[in-house]
């Protein structure tokens, strides 16, 4: 075991967390990358301003750490108006809804974080809100019961998901806007990783933020954890200044292999290999054999192994391809397993 703890996991650190805050992009401007989804909103959020409306619902979906929550909150910042923000699983009662939506000044941007495991009650009560502005509450009891509708103020929903599967088709349909946000490339993450290292005042060579940025498994926020633990290496040994050399040191210090594969993940592909003779086998028994979540497992570690071409999903289960055995150094089976 090390000192360092895993580079993605749900469980964020503290100093993370207000290191995160610090590194947001605030404006539209500011966010790196993802261009032709920043056209759009930025027509959606002009058209909304200069109508004085609302902004149609927004949904964006895709893996932890690539920009979700702060495209909420630039929408706002963007549209001029309060960011309301929650998660699903803090919503148990229709109250609780009714709670947030009564309270919104008019065209408030309302968040609702992990939308994907909001209870099928709850969902229905978006539907009218979403679509009339309108909330139907019964009020009394028994006999005596009656629903009464209540009048909402204008407001923009913005969810946000790692599981759009998950969405009910009647939900997902009432969002008018729906982007699905894709890894980062290696130029959009040294962006990132510059931009960062500015505001934390690092010492960054050109060359330094490559080595970072191509070990970020298309991740900002694994970008941003990169650079503030290499960082911490510089100070101590190198001077504080990050150059590739040093970036390089720091990151197998961590385990953070060329590739940008983590402990974790090579755990996953050396079970897949080794345990499991390249596969095929369940997400349920893998994530047995590597003691972690099947959540985690397909929402954080599959989509970059499979982007790596490291991993494929067929019917009857994962597969290990030839590059995951070079990648590890083993002997590949005769027959790729991937091609079964
Ligand atoms: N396009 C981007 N440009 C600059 N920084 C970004 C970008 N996307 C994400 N980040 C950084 O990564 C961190 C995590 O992003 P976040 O919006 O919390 O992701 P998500 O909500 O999708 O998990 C942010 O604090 C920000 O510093
Ligand atoms: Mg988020």
């Amino acid at each position: 075991m090390t000192d360092f703890p895993r580079i993605q996991t749900p469980a964020v650190l503290e100093e993370d967390v207000q290191v995160e805050v610090s590194l947001r992009p605030r404006r539209l401007v500011d966010f790196v990358g993802q261009q032709a989804l920043k056209e759009q909103l930025a027509v959606s959020i002009q058209a909304a301003r200069n109508r004085g409306e609302a902004m149609d619902h927004v949904l964006f979906a895709g893996p932890p750490g690539l920009g979700k929550t702060s495209l909420a909150q630039i929408l706002a910042e963007e549209l001029g108006v309060p960011c309301v923000s929650t998660a699903a699983p803090a919503l148990e009662r229709k109250g609780d809804v009714a709670a947030f939506l009564t309270a919104l000044e008019p065209r408030s941007v309302f968040f609702v974080d992990e939308i994907h495991r909001l209870p099928r009650a709850l969902e229905e009560t978006f539907y009218p809100a979403m679509e009339d502005g309108q909330l139907p509450i019964t009020v009394g009891q028994g006999a005596g019961a009656r629903v009464m509708t209540l009048d909402l103020p204008p407001f923009t929903l913005v969810g946000a998901t790692t599981r759009a599967g998950r969405l009910t088709t009647p939900l997902r349909d009432r969002f008018g806007i729906q982007h699905r946000l894709e890894p980062y490339g290696v130029t959009d993450l040294g962006a990132i990783v510059h931009r960062s290292a500015a505001i934390l005042g690092v010492d960054l060579a050109a060359d330094g933020a490559r080595a970072i940025a191509a070990r970020s498994r298309g991740t900002p926020r694994v970008a941003n954890r990169l650079l503030k633990r290499v960082r911490d290496y510089a100070e101590v040994k190198a001077g504080g200044v990050i150059t590739a050399a040093v970036a390089d040191a720091a990151l197998q210090l961590m385990e953070v292999d060329l590739m940008g594969l983590d402990r974790l993940d090579r755990e996953i592909l050396s079970a897949i290999c080794e345990k499991f003779e390249g596969g095929p086998v369940g997400l349920s028994t893998l994530a047995v054999a590597v003691q972690e979540e099947t959540d985690t497992l397909e929402d954080v570690y599959e989509p970059y192994l499979l982007q790596c071409g490291f991993i494929k999903r067929t019917p009857r289960g994962r597969v290990a391809t030839y590059r995951a055995f070079a990648h590890l150094g083993l002997e590949a089976p005769a027959t790729d397993p991937a091609l079964f």
